[in-house]
């Protein structure tokens, strides 16, 4: 029998106050308890009908996802991509761990110049994105580094890159607290970024 299906809601590694006064338990509440949560409830109905997808990993729904049937393919694109987005996303943040370090920094001062640099450029990215994605720092097979783009839930993996960082812009990440205001919500995620997460999953 499958070792993922049914997919779980991974818990958050800190209490839902814990990234206060950064991003607010109000928001982090509703964005993993409601959201984070439906994404999982709907691809586990999605693979409801598709026993023989059942003991694939979420990881391999997302990188082999062109192998799936077409109908099955795009709820997993969605839901599929919204479990492990948030998952990068929320296991990304903590208070502590705040400054970039190892090899990562070293392959970001190489790729970008600096890490203040870095930062402006992921600040534009996730500013430019129209409507609803997020901004994330891949790898790809070479271990080189970039900043991309996508819209809604499409993951990283699909395209064959692994997500570092993962930076929601959905309204549903921070409207409660920062309205309109994209740019004061993204200023506050990158003081919280978790940087040894992002150094874990770069070396993985
Ligand atoms: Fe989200």
């Amino acid at each position: 029998m499958s070792k993922n299906y049914k997919f779980k809601l991974k818990e958050i590694p800190y209490p839902i106050d814990g990234l206060e006064p950064y991003i607010d338990a109000a928001t982090i509440d509703l964005h993993h308890n409601k959201h984070h949560q439906a994404y999982v409830d709907n691809l586990n109905k999605a693979l409801d009908n598709y026993p023989e997808y059942q003991d694939w990993s979420l990881e391999k729904l997302l990188t082999d996802i062109n192998e799936l049937p077409d109908k099955l393919r795009i709820e997993v694109e969605k839901h599929g991509g919204g479990v492990h987005n948030h998952d990068v996303y929320f296991a990304g943040m903590s208070i502590g761990n705040n400054e970039p370090k190892g090899k990562l920094l070293e392959a970001i001062n190489e790729e970008f110049g600096s890490i203040d640099e870095f930062k402006d450029k992921l600040k534009k990215a996730a500013a430019g994105i129209f409507g609803s994605g997020y901004a994330f720092l891949v790898k790809d097979k070479d271990n080189k580094l970039s900043i991309i783009q996508t819209s809604n839930q499409h993951s990283p993996l699909s395209f064959g890159l692994t997500p570092i960082i993962a930076l929601d812009v959905w309204e549903h990440s921070y409207y409660l607290k920062f309205q309109n205001k994209r740019a004061d919500y993204i200023d506050n995620f990158i003081k919280v970024i978790n940087w040894d997460a992002a150094l874990d999953r770069y070396l993985a």
